[in-house]
């Protein structure tokens, strides 16, 4: 495991987008695993910026989304499918039918989860999966449990986690109570993990994922066994490291 921590978000931002962009030099067919959330949006901003440099194409790779919401149209304004057209995918030649979301709004999820698994089978698996962590230490919507599932499948949304993101809906009511999610299998397949943790707030999980026990209470403490994991955090979130 590489822990770097850098003093400000600027810097994190540039060295989170540089490998990204270094993956697609060396492999401009590649395969990146994508997160939403509050912590890569700058690290988004940065790749936009480096592809309307002319740094950077996307337009040999493909991309998997970690997760979706269930029940959401996809053009609610806080779908994953949004925030992704929004942050990212408007932005960068990345063709459309390759940057690929888990349909939420089905009625069938099972098999919206089987069939994104072939997907990512079929596609020869994630070269680079980016990663945010939760506060309960869930990664994509894996949350703490008894079990983990290594397939993607439906999960029910922990309380904590619905109330931390009821801030970008206008109360907790209107905070989908189900998504699917990318199973823990996919995820540690990835060649390579890219972790991203920002904030004081994130510290102590941060700490207790990296050096705790690995257990299925903290799912991010599986990444110690990944053979190529890199973390990337800010000062604040990285200073019990
Ligand atoms: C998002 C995802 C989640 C987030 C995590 C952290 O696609 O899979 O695991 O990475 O909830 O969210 P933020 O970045 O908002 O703190």
């Amino acid at each position: 495991m590489n822990v770097y921590t850098y003093s400000s978000n600027t810097q994190l931002n540039e060295a989170a987008a540089g490998l990204i962009a270094a993956t697609l030099q060396q492999k401009p067919n590649a395969v990146l695993g994508l997160a939403t959330g509050s912590t890569p949006i700058g690290v988004y901003e940065k790749l936009v910026e480096m592809y309307k440099e002319g740094k950077i194409s996307f337009k040999g790779a493909s991309s998997f989304n970690l997760d979706e919401y269930v029940g959401l149209p996809r053009d609610h304004s806080e779908s994953y499918y949004s925030f992704m057209h929004h942050h990212l995918f408007q932005h960068i030649d990345l063709p459309e039918d390759k940057a690929l979301i888990p349909q939420g709004n089905t009625n069938h999820p099972k098999e919206e989860c089987t069939r994104y698994d072939q997907l990512i089978q079929e596609a020869g698996g994630i070269d680079l999966q980016i990663l945010g962590i939760g506060h309960n230490g869930h990664i994509g919507f894996n949350e703490p449990a008894d079990s983990l599932s290594g397939a993607t499948h439906v999960v029910t949304l922990h309380e904590e986690t619905r109330k931390a993101n009821a801030r970008f809906f206008n109360s907790i009511d209107e905070v989908p109570t189900h998504a699917i999610t990318v199973g823990m299998a996919a995820i540690m397949k990835a060649k390579c993990i890219l972790l991203l943790v920002r904030g004081a707030d994130k510290a102590d999980i941060i700490h207790k994922a990296l050096n705790g026990p690995i257990t299925t209470q903290c799912p991010a403490s599986f990444l110690q066994l990944h053979p190529n994991l890199i973390v990337m955090t800010d000062s604040e979130a990285g200073r019990n490291l």
